[in-house]
């Protein structure tokens, strides 16, 4: 969920308001746009593409004087990424103008009530229906914009962000958070709102820190209103001087992206089984997977096509398909996939998975698939990538931009995915009891909190990093579900330490592996209490006879392992399937800190991309 930027001061708007999008590209985004108040009219201006390419346009379309303006790069969650979908959105007045970060759940039905009372939309996005709602609240209570803003969010489920103002009170913005950060800057009788305080750092060090459901009504030359969403109460603002320098504010604090990242997986993972997952009411909406019911329940196996994280993802899927759903799972390299005259018929059905969308490989081998008369399903972070157009359905990821190469709340978020897929098949064909699915949602709700839990072990996993920082080889063990957890977290350590780290079975260590075990080889073993735990045991035992290094990831509380290993990281308990999404934790964490101890550039590794786009 990308970026916004405000203004209200005696300043010229525009110049603030763009330089303050060019300080927010680095999260990532598909479009661009900016609305301006000159004291007569609203002048605005948005576009598909790079903030460069909105500044090009805004200044050959509009005037750019004013000193009110707001301004949004989007990472598009409902709506392609276009012109007509990206921010700022008018109401249909053409009084309200807003910009939003985040996700409107209940968008569906709150446009369809708008519309029935005669409002009409031009985008696709849940972002207009909330600006619509908004005016509609205006009119029927005959309120100002802050009591209306705060009435429609009430009625509101979902995250956001936002900034709002009315061109008949052009002394004031509204702004709100839930979920989605948002900042306030204050300078010499002038405010400042940012999705960071990137935009107005050079301004100002004086900033407010929206907590999540509160408001704040901010008056041009006056003062700032913060208020509760829920009961419209008065909050004490408080005021922080920023000590934080550009650097460190784009990572939010964090010494790099990737840190950040895997930080933002308890909020990525929340938001996205988002509106997709309700407990209460045991029920899974994938609208990608309801409208192709017939084809998913109908195949006689399922493709998964992807490569390196996502293919780990994948083969996460194999298991919890085939033990949910009971559907035969095929997990394939795209690479190898799409050279190797498979054979694919139309009774097939095949997940491509890809964070960035745009994979070459895995965008050949949908098309060989397609071509095969397949129906072919996306899961993918980027709305309106190319893997996202060629598939015939998809669920988006909504991790938000992922900035790190080293691919980490993409992983969590895919896993998310595949997961909610997999239940909704699992209760369409009856291989699950209604408790058992109802069973797995609950538990699917907690792990958010318990990824946090598991992110507490950074501390000791730093410690871990730094005895073993020079080792020379690594060895990763796991079984069942954890067996492709292994695997990533294998890959992982490659990518950014440039140290080599193999993943296996843990069964298959005895069939050659165990060769390499001596007393300098750390052994990082899977060791959950679910799923063939007394197995992994004695492997670990053989290890252990063999004088290598364990460092088991166990679960809360484990006795066994903790008398074997040499270091034991601890991560909550939760049904088997799940586990992945928890023991994938200290792996990127343990991968993460030997490479900073390496002085290595997390970032952006060595002979690696972001996005793979060639062949
Ligand atoms: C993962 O850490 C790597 N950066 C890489 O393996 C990546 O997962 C792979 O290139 C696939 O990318 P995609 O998910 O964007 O298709
Ligand atoms: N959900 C809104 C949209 O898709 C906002 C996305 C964002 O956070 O940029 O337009």
């Amino acid at each position: 969920m990308c970026g916004i930027v405000g203004y209200i001061g005696h300043r010229e708007a525009y110049p603030i308001v763009i330089k303050g999008l060019q300080r927010l590209e680095y999260r990532g985004y598909d479009s661009a746009g900016i609305a301006l108040y000159d004291g007569n009219n609203i002048k605005l201006s948005k576009t598909k593409g790079k903030v460069s390419d909105l500044k090009d346009r805004l200044e050959s379309e509009i005037s750019t004087d004013g000193t009110l303006g707001i301004g949004h790069t989007r990472w598009a969650t409902h709506g392609v990424p276009n012109d007509v979908n990206s921010h700022p959105h008018y109401s249909n007045s053409g009084d309200l103008v807003i910009i939003h970060n985040g996700i409107i759940e209940n968008y569906d039905s709150l446009r369809k009530e708008l519309i029935k009372r005669g409002y009409t939309f031009k985008s696709d996005t849940d972002t207009e229906v909330l600006v619509n709602l908004i005016e509609d609240v205006k009119k029927n209570e005959k309120t100002k914009l802050g009591k209306a803003v705060q009435i429609a969010l009430n009625q509101v489920v979902g995250a956001y962000a936002i900034a709002v103002f009315d061109k008949n009170k052009p002394n004031e913005i509204v702004v709100a958070r839930l979920g989605s950060p948002l900042a306030i800057g204050i300078g010499d009788d002038e405010f400042f709102i940012a999705s960071d305080a990137s935009p107005f750092i050079e301004y100002t060090k004086n900033a407010i820190y929206l907590e999540d459901e509160e408001m704040a009504i901010i008056r041009r030359g006056k003062d700032i209103k913060i208020r509760k969403i829920k009961n419209d109460a008065l909050v004490d603002p408080y005021i922080q001087e920023l000590q934080l320098n550009l650097e460190q504010i784009e990572k939010g604090g964090y010494d790099h992206f990737m840190l950040k990242e895997i930080y933002e997986q308890p909020d990525a993972i929340l938001d996205t089984f988002r509106g997709r997952l309700l407990s209460n009411e045991a029920m899974i909406k994938l609208a990608g997977v309801e409208d192709n019911m017939k084809k998913f329940l109908a195949a006689d196996r399922i493709i998964v096509v992807a490569c390196g994280t996502s293919w780990h993802a994948g083969l996460v899927a194999e298991y919890i398909f085939e033990d949910l759903a009971r559907i035969p799972v095929e997990v394939e390299y795209a690479s190898e996939f799409r050279y190797r005259n498979p054979v694919i018929t139309e009774k097939d059905v095949v997940i491509a998975i890809s964070q960035s969308g745009e994979t070459a490989d895995t965008l050949a081998a949908i098309k060989l698939a397609k071509s095969k008369d397949a129906f072919v399903f996306g899961v993918c972070n980027v709305v309106g990538s190319s893997i996202a157009r060629e598939t015939d359905a998809g669920a988006y990821t909504h991790a938000g931009p992922e900035i790190g190469v080293a691919s980490t709340k993409a992983f969590t978020t895919q896993i998310t995915v595949l997961t909610l897929m997999a239940l909704r098949l699992a209760r369409a064909k009856g291989t699950i009891s209604s408790s058992e699915f109802r069973h797995h949602l609950i538990e699917l709700e907690t792990i958010p909190s318990k990824v946090e839990e598991a992110l507490k072990s950074d501390t000791y996993v730093q410690t871990i990093a730094d005895i073993y920082k020079d080792a020379t080889n690594f060895l990763y063990l796991g079984r069942g579900f954890n067996f492709p957890v292994a695997l990533e977290g294998a890959l992982k350590l490659k990518e950014i330490s440039y140290i080599h780290a193999e993943g296996y079975p843990a069964a298959e260590m005895k069939h050659g592996p165990i060769a390499l075990i001596d007393e300098n080889m750390p052994i990082v073993v899977i060791a959950t209490k679910k799923g063939h735990y007394e197995k992994v045991v004695s492997n670990i035992q053989e290890i252990k006879s063999r004088k290598g290094k364990i460092i088991g990831i166990v679960t809360k509380g484990d006795k066994s392992v903790k008398d074997l290993a040499d270091h034991v990281i601890e991560v909550p308990e939760t049904i088997e399937c799940l586990t992945p999404l928890l023991t994938t934790i200290p792996l990127q964490l343990l991968s993460y800190h030997i490479a900073v101890m390496l002085e290595k550039n997390v970032d952006q590794p060595r002979n690696l991309a972001k996005s793979v786009t060639v062949e």
